[in-house]
């Protein structure tokens, strides 16, 4: 070696070591930049905290490479608003490969410049808050591997568009790309368009467009670009079929088309690619479909089949899906019996509801294996038989909804005293005999709907009132009677409590002490005697229906009330006398079919400007309609009809 190689040799070695920037030129590149830029130095985690005290090379978000050039620069996430266009001395960062602006909100245009950093093969400007159109310049880049300009309009109520240039002329020189991601870009482009676009990015592994404006259809050709792995184009109104080809992709991984518009019959091979780990073709509802035999096959963990129009049974083969995790069948048109889920273990959530399944759940093996389990969803099906017990047993289960079935049977639960339940709704099905008194050792239960059954006997209220994170309790239209009779001491934190039909004989005292009451049904009871004047005091109270019972008048005064009521249903009782002052932020008030005779003295109207259904039919009023009734202008349904009201009308 030469003595002045040596040197210069000796040079780079101490440079580096001490880990300095080659050049102070790349330090003060940088300083320069952190001073240009407006950023938050409360939310920022990097540029706050560069300074000349120590090397470059060493800053937060720095990347250096041997020589001590700048290659990477990493400044997402730092709140950044502004100080940025094509004078910054970022774009004196020549050998930069790696940038990351994402997350930021410098509410500009991307600045034309960036072409002068032709190394780049990583670029994230995705959610940066840049507005308007991606400039041409970017085709420049043409060794990038990576390009995401992902972005959400709403952020900025401005978007960032892709249409002069459009896809093509941004990409066609960009042979090199392998992830693209565009979401939220307006393009504006018809399908043979932007598939052809894509058709210059052999290399292509993931495609992010969703929510770009465009129009369909999907070109079959798209499944030359033999790596893709990852296909999202959700949100875009394709009016498309799906081409069968996406089945020839090998390594095909992620396909999500939600909310596309998509038509015609699903291609069942794809859903046998051997690859794939997650798909998601929900919110298609003129998609047809059925589902295949499935293979023994652990890839496969998230399966979204959602509010399309598929329909036939369900294979038995599902359970070979023995990494599936994530599983939502949900409004469409299935039928036959519910499979066995036997091998799927990994099964945390399960949603079948609004299909036509039936048949009842056989064995308890059907459910055993579910050590995951947080979620299941069979409602709205023709489901029958007994409810199996061993879900109750599953240790990570919180909600179970089996409302709108047929099930006619529920065991007393055993061994559930660890279970993490905290929704159990099986309303509207047919399940008789007594409310299983082991419910209650469910104690983390905060909803519980068991109404439209025909549970009966006589159900003690303050043993479920025990259970102190019970928010929501519906026991209405079965064949019970409910005792309310209750310590009032009993702590609680009832928001919706709903006895309708219990055959209650007072409205029970202890509601008094639950000042997060929201909604309360006592209709279609036994009650007598007066309506309390505390109920009007419940500050979150804000449906009450106390229709159909024997009530007869009301504990005074009835001025002033401070009551936030939505909802006042007093119909069909025997009130008398004057009527109570309409809350003031009554929507709906129904107080027909009583006895009252009298308004209190212009009360009505006072308060009604939000009003939309009013009726006062069948009671005794007389006299005139006062005046201000003129003020209710929401009113959709006005009923006075079956008084005694005389004068003109107002
Ligand atoms: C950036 O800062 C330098 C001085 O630090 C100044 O000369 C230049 O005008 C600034 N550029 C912008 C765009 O603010
Ligand atoms: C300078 O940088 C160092 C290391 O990042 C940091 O600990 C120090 O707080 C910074 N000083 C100032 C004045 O920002
Ligand atoms: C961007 O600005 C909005 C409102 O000005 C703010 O809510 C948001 O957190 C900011 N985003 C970032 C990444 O700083
Ligand atoms: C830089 O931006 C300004 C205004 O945005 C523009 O007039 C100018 O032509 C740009 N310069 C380059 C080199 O792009
Ligand atoms: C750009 O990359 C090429 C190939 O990796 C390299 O030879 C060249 O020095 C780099 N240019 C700069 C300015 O870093
Ligand atoms: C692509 O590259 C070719 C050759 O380098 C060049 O002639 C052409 O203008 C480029 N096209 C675009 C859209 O940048
Ligand atoms: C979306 O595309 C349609 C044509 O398909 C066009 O009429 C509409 O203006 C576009 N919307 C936006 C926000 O660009
Ligand atoms: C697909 O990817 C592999 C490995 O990444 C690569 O060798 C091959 O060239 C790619 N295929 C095409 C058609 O680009
Ligand atoms: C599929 O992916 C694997 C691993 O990611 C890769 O080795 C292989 O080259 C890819 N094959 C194709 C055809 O892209
Ligand atoms: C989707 O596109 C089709 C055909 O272009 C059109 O008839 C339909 O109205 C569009 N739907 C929506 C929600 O824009
Ligand atoms: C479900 O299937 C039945 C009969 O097979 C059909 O009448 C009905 O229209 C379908 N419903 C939907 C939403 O596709
Ligand atoms: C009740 O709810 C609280 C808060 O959500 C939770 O931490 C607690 O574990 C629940 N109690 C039971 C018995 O599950």
């Amino acid at each position: 070696m030469k003595l002045q190689e040596f040197l210069s040799f000796l040079v780079i070695s101490i440079c580096v070591v001490a880990g300095l920037c080659v050049e102070d030129d790349e330090q003060s590149l940088l300083l320069q930049l952190k001073n240009n830029l407006s950023f938050n130095s409360e939310r920022s985690s990097k540029l706050k905290v560069w300074n000349e005290s120590i090397a470059c090379c060493n800053w937060n978000g720095v990347t250096c490479n041997d020589e001590g050039y700048v290659i990477g620069l990493d400044l997402s996430e730092e709140s950044i608003t502004g100080g940025f266009d094509n004078t910054s001395s970022l774009f004196s960062l020549q050998h930069l490969q790696s940038l990351s602006l994402g997350y930021n909100n410098f509410s500009s245009v991307i600045p034309p410049t960036f072409n002068r950093l032709k190394n780049l093969t990583y670029l994230s400007l995705s959610y940066a808050g840049f507005v308007g159109q991606i400039p041409i310049e970017i085709s420049q880049l043409t060794r990038l591997v990576t390009l995401d300009i992902s972005s959400v309009s709403y952020l900025t109520g401005e978007e960032l568009k892709l249409e002069n240039p459009n896809l093509g002329m941004l990409v066609r020189n960009l042979s090199s790309i392998q992830q693209l991601y565009l979401d939220g870009v307006t393009m504006t482009s018809q399908g043979e368009e932007w598939c052809n676009s894509l058709l210059f990015l052999p290399n292509l592994k993931e495609l992010s467009m969703s929510n770009c404006n465009l129009s369909g259809p999907i070109d079959a050709s798209l499944a030359n670009l033999v790596n893709l792995s990852v296909i999202i184009l959700d949100e875009n109104n394709l009016s498309s079929t799906v081409p069968e080809t996406f089945a020839n992709l090998k390594n095909l991984t992620t396909l999500s088309l939600s909310s596309c518009g998509l038509i015609g019959t699903f291609p069942q091979k794809i859903f046998q690619v051997r690859t794939l780990s997650s798909i998601d073709i929900s919110y298609n509802s003129n998609l047809q479909g059925c589902f295949p035999s499935f293979q023994l096959s652990g890839a496969l963990h998230t399966l979204i089949v959602s509010i399309t129009s598929f329909s036939g049974t369900l294979p038995s083969s599902l359970s070979n899906l023995n990494g599936l995790s994530y599983l939502d069948l949900s409004f469409n048109n299935f039928t036959g019996p519910i499979p066995s889920f036997g091998m799927a273990r990994k099964l945390s959530y399960i949603d079948l509801s609004r299909n036509n399944f039936s048949g009842s759940i056989p064995s308890s093996a059907h459910f055993e294996g579910l050590q995951n389990l947080i979620s299941i969803n069979l409602g709205y099906n023709s489901i029958g038989g007994k409810i199996p017990s061993s879900l109750f047993r599953l240790p990570l289960l919180q909600k179970i909804q089996l409302s709108n079935n047929q099930f006619g049977q529920l065991d007393e639960l055993k061994n559930v005293s660890s279970s993490k339940l905290n929704t159990l709704d099986l309303s509207s099905n047919n399940i008789s005999g007594p409310i299983p008194a082991s419910l209650v050792q469910l104690t983390g239960l905060s909803i519980l709907q068991l109404s439209s059954n025909k549970f009966n006997g006589l159900m003690q209220l303050n043993k479920f009132l025990d259970l102190r994170n019970l928010t929501t309790l519906d026991l209405s239209y079965n064949n019970l009677s409910v005792n309310v009779n209750i310590n009032l001491s009993s702590i609680a934190n009832i928001i919706t409590l709903n006895l309708a039909s219990c055959r209650l004989k007072v409205i029970p005292g202890f509601l008094r002490y639950q000042s997060k009451l929201s909604t309360l049904d006592l209709s279609g009871n036994q009650i007598q005697g007066s309506v309390p004047n505390w109920i009007w005091k419940l500050e979150n109270l804000q449906s009450l229906n106390v229709s159909h019972n024997f009530l007869t008048d009301f504990e005074g005064p009835l001025q002033n009330l401070s009551s936030n009521l939505f909802v006042l249903d007093l119909h069909y009782n025997q009130l008398q006398g004057t009527a109570p002052v309409f809350p003031k932020s009554a929507v709906y008030v129904d107080y027909s079919n009583n006895n009252f005779s009298s308004f209190i003295p212009d009360g009505i109207g006072g308060y009604l400007s939000g009003t939309i259904y009013l009726s006062l039919a069948n009671n005794r009023f007389h006299g005139s309609i006062p005046y201000s009734i003129c003020n209710a202008s929401s009113l959709q349904v006005l009923d006075f009809s079956h008084n005694n009201i005389s004068g003109t009308i107002p």
